[in-house]
């Protein structure tokens, strides 16, 4: 089976299952917006609550907000968003498909990097232990060629785009013989700037009404109450701010299901520190976020940094976390050094000071900020999409189960008492009543034990415990493990003791720590 069509059956596993549906789907769905379910729901609290507490509870000198969506309209005109938060689009004439320009060329590139992999590891099979991976790939003339081509297209592209050129840009993609992916033509259109922010009207009259926007991104709720945190929480530099909420944007090319979302959430930190450590800090929140992507249990080598050659207008530096999502590595967390850019340029627009007063050193100034941004549900999609598997089982037959980490699990336990009759639905119950103060558990008495199995490995549930005849006697139940599918008998007694050892986020969190090596 193709990735594309794993991915294919994940959306509709998402929509069979109660994890994500289509937004106002009866009217036929609005594009690019989506609904999250019962279980959907459940893990993305799980997912927050990791993130937060991270954040806020491990680090302390991080504190979390949750400012409002609306905000000053001239908060857009300083953080830059009126005037620069644009995407450069291009047409192709055939297909009539509109995309965005860098995103072709970024594509490009990453095609090219994949014919210099394969070059690698066909010369890595030839020459066995001898292989020199360095001087193959410095003197090899295909893979030097390749590197050239990249190294040259990115080259001229920042260039345009610093320069806003944007016929430089359109000649980069002609001259790269980048063609439409669905009509293969290089037919292009010319470039154009489309802003990105949604905007509505606030005041019922409209003679008195102002345009406000949805915000595009939570951070700048956090850079205009920088002095309301630091002052009313005695914060001292270097210290955090940290809100989860939604953002919008009027995305142009919205595909791929979550991943590219006009509505969406975010959660973000700005982390304040004294100008001239800011890259100390930078790479300081560089490690620390990609230690806290391993702890959430997904193997390390879906993971990899890809660090910024064209920088946004307000950063010094800036990397993603990208995922290896079902089709490619792709973003999934930006961590941006800021500089003062957003705070002076608030200081400027609102004529307010917006300044840190150190006492030991009896000096004011600005602070610098390093950011860590990141969707979640983006994240979501991350999980979701590796913990996905179709299964071939021993006995031939098949199973499809979410293998998605204990602690994060929509449901953690199954109680299932084996027949609905006998006094065993009565002892489940009394299980049931015991557990879910704790736990999110789910009482399921429909069908064979068998098919109850199958729609528990589907929605992701680590274990199930089934009521038997025996249990009335021995006060003993069956746990049956999601990914093993390996059975055990335990105690009645021990059953809370064994999901809190297994599915409690503080046993990750305290592995995870606060440190970077
Ligand atoms: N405050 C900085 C900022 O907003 P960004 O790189 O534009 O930076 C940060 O966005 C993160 O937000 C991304 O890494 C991604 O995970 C998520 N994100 C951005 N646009 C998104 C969209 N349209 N749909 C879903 N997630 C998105």
């Amino acid at each position: 089976m193709t990735q594309e069509e794993v991915f294919k059956n994940v959306v509709s596993h998402c929509k069979e299952y109660g994890f994500i549906f289509p937004s106002s789907e009866i009217y036929d769905g609005l594009a690019a917006v989506y609904d999250y379910g019962q279980l959907g729901a459940e893990l993305k609290n799980n997912l927050r609550q990791f993130w937060w507490k991270g954040m806020t509870q491990l680090h302390e000198n991080i504190v979390g907000i949750d400012s409002a969506i609306f905000m000053h309209p001239t908060v857009w005109k300083a953080s830059g968003h009126v005037d620069a938060f644009n995407d450069p689009l291009i047409d192709n004439k055939d297909s009539k498909k509109r995309y965005r320009a860098d995103v072709l060329i970024e594509e490009h590139a990453e095609k090219l990097r994949q014919k210099i992999e394969k070059e690698v590891e066909k010369a890595a099979k030839r020459f066995g232990d001898a292989f020199d991976q360095a001087q193959f790939v410095s003197t090899n003339p295909r893979v030097v060629g390749y590197q050239t081509e990249i190294d040259t297209m990115m080259q001229r592209f920042v260039a345009a785009m610093e320069a806003g050129n944007l016929e430089d840009v359109r000649q980069v993609i002609l001259d790269a013989e980048i063609v439409c992916p669905v009509s293969g033509t290089r037919n292009w259109t010319e470039v154009r700037q489309f802003n990105l922010m949604f905007s509505t009207e606030m005041g019922s009259v409209s003679a008195d009404a102002s345009k406000i926007y949805l915000r595009p991104e939570t951070a700048q709720g956090i850079f205009v109450n920088f002095l309301n945190v630091q002052k009313s929480g005695r914060m001292k530099i270097p210290f955090g701010i940290a809100q989860i909420g939604k953002a919008f944007r009027n995305e142009i090319i919205a595909r791929q299901f979550i991943f590219r979302m006009r509505e969406f959430e975010q959660m973000e930190m700005q982390f304040f520190c004294a100008p001239g450590t800011e890259m100390e800090w930078y790479q300081y929140w560089k490690a620390w976020r990609l230690r806290w992507h391993q702890a959430l249990g997904l193997p390390a080598e879906n993971y990899r940094y890809h660090d910024h050659e064209k920088l946004a207008h307000y950063a010094n530096a800036a990397c993603d976390i990208e995922f290896k999502f079902p089709f490619g590595f792709k973003e999934l967390e930006g961590i941006h050094s800021r500089t003062d850019f957003d705070l002076k340029a608030h200081e400027t627009y609102a004529k307010k000071k917006l300044q840190y007063f150190d006492t030991e050193k009896n000096l004011s100034y600005v602070p610098y900020v390093v950011e860590t941004s990141i969707g979640l549900d983006r994240l979501f999609l991350a999980v979701l999409s590796h913990a996905y598997q179709e299964e071939k089982l021993e006995d031939g037959s098949e199973r499809v189960v979410l293998r998605i980490p204990a602690m994060l699990a929509p449901v953690k336990a199954a109680i299932l008492p084996l027949v609905k009759k006998d006094g065993l639905p009565e002892l489940a119950r009394s299980i049931m009543n015991d557990l879910k103060f704790d736990f999110a558990c789910q009482y399921d008495e429909k069908d064979s034990i068998g098919k109850r199995y199958r729609r528990q490995d589907a929605l992701g549930t680590p274990f199930c415990i089934t009521i038997d005849h025996e249990s009335l006697n021995d006060h003993c139940v069956t746990v049956r493990h999601r990914d093993s599918m390996t059975q055990e008998r335990v105690a009645i007694a021990a059953l809370s003791g064994m999901l809190k050892e297994k599915t409690d986020m503080a046993v990750a969190l305290r592995a995870l720590g606060t440190k970077v090596d």
